[in-house]
């Protein structure tokens, strides 16, 4: 089910050098060589997203580890869980049709535009096509999707995107360039950190480049992630936690380069990083200037602990108390904190979610079920842990009824303060 990772994605620290030992033995050198260091161990955690019926397989735990590497100051973790059962079959995480996201893409759209010619777009990771739908919309002219998941191609494909089912890879890359010719623009949205091998995929994407293709990778900023504490972005699907840095580390040996940093409060925070070939007649911006250090993931790791026993220790009082608690948005992050606060359906009776692909089946681990949005006024419980708090304000705006019967929000991502219900 996976396999244990290393040595660094984005710079090779870690990698056994048959030469340095060689020198290192003949020169008597005790030193230890250099490696990654753990920041976080979340113990073994089911598939985030693995979301099943009753009487459907489960895919099973993986150890669920943090580690950094302090030469280029990549966040990853300590396994890669097979691709193939994560995303081919059933990938339940569809991009989402909220304002919030909508407006994203609004900015997003502008900003590329003022980058590149708009004749043909290719997205890797082209999920159910909600993106590529947006920009045919919005002034490009062809687009190309690639998805490996059957079920999230098969619903591009059914809103007339352009898409073919299958991982990116330089096999792609070819086929695209053979029917379609070298985009102007490559976009990946919330993918390459779920990509392991790097030096296949920059390969891939450097073929695919024509002198002045823009390439646009957007990430979680694992600056932000450390900073605001955002410790349930770790999961088994998010093998790296990127910094501007090791995107640097990781185009070495590659024609490509950083060209500009954009940055996003989407997700808690992210970034788009353009890539452009080195030969390219565009001038290079400003890069941001990075800190982080072992302190700050020390710190990070801490505030992370307690903020998981802080959620447990409120719910469990809630419970005890007489309420009765619920979850909304079966994301990815709801796992996180399920699991690790363990609760089961006595603490969270149940989580809502918009999304078809997830409603009326269990939550990974717990088997919490998964209920339609509506359940939240026909029910009006007294709690709802907001495990979407990306999308916290939004939701909150549109769920006027709960709140009008004294519903209470927690968002356990904050400093969780627990109003009595009103
Ligand atoms: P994400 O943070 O990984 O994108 O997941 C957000 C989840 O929240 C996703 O499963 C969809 C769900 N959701 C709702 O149920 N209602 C909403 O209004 C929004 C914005 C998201």
């Amino acid at each position: 089910m996976y396999r244990l990772h290393t040595h660094c994605r984005a710079c090779g620290l870690g990698k056994p050098d048959i030469s340095t030992l060689k020198f290192s033995v003949a020169a008597g050198n005790q030193e230890v060589p250099q490696k990654l260091m753990e920041v976080l161990d979340l113990g073994l955690m089911p598939l985030a997203n693995d979301f099943c019926s009753q009487d459907q397989e489960r895919a099973g735990y993986a150890p669920l580890k943090l580690l950094w590497c302090p030469r280029c100051t990549l966040g990853q973790l300590s396994v890669v869980v097979n691709p193939e059962i994560i995303y081919r079959n059933h990938y339940p995480y569809v991009t989402s049709p909220s304002k919030t996201m909508k407006d994203h893409f609004a900015s997003l759209v502008s900003d590329l535009k003022a980058e590149c010619e708009t004749d043909l777009v290719v997205e890797i990771g082209s999920n159910d096509g909600t993106l590529l739908e947006f920009m045919q919309q919005n002034g490009f002219s062809k687009t190309y999707g690639v998805e490996p998941a059957e079920n999230l191609a098969n619903a591009a494909l059914k809103r007339g995107i352009n898409t073919v089912n299958d991982f990116f890879s330089a096999e792609v890359a070819q086929d695209i360039e053979r029917v379609a010719g070298l985009p102007d623009l490559i976009i990946a949205r919330h993918v390459f950190c779920h990509i392991d091998d790097w030096t296949h995929a920059i390969a891939a994407i450097d073929q695919l480049c024509g002198k002045e293709t823009v390439v646009a990778i957007e990430v979680p900023y694992f600056i932000d992630t450390v900073k605001n504490g955002e410790w349930d972005q770790i999961y088994h699907e998010h093998l790296s936690y990127m910094t501007v840095k090791a995107m640097q580390a990781a185009l070495k040996g590659s024609h490509l380069h950083v060209s500009k940093v954009l940055r996003y409060p989407i997700h808690g925070g992210a970034i788009v990083m353009i890539l452009r070939r080195d030969d390219s007649e565009f001038a290079k911006t400003p890069l941001p200037v990075e800190y982080l250090d072992k302190s700050d993931l020390n710190t990070f790791a801490a505030r992370a602990l307690d903020r998981i026993a802080v959620l447990k220790k409120t719910v469990n009082e809630l419970i005890e108390a007489g309420n009765t608690v619920v979850g909304y948005g079966a994301s990815a992050k709801a796992t996180q904190w399920i699991q690790s606060c363990g609760f089961t359906r006595k603490h969270i009776k149940w989580i809502c979610d918009t999304t078809m692909f997830k409603q009326y089946k269990c939550a990974p681990g717990s088997d919490i079920p998964i209920v339609d949005e509506g359940a939240l006024t026909r029910e009006l419980p007294d709690y709802a842990v907001c495990f979407a708090w990306n999308f916290m304000s939004e939701i909150v705006a549109k769920e006027k009824i709960f709140k009008a019967h004294g519903g209470r929000w927690i968002n356990p991502n904050a400093d969780i303060e627990v109003a009595p219900r009103g």
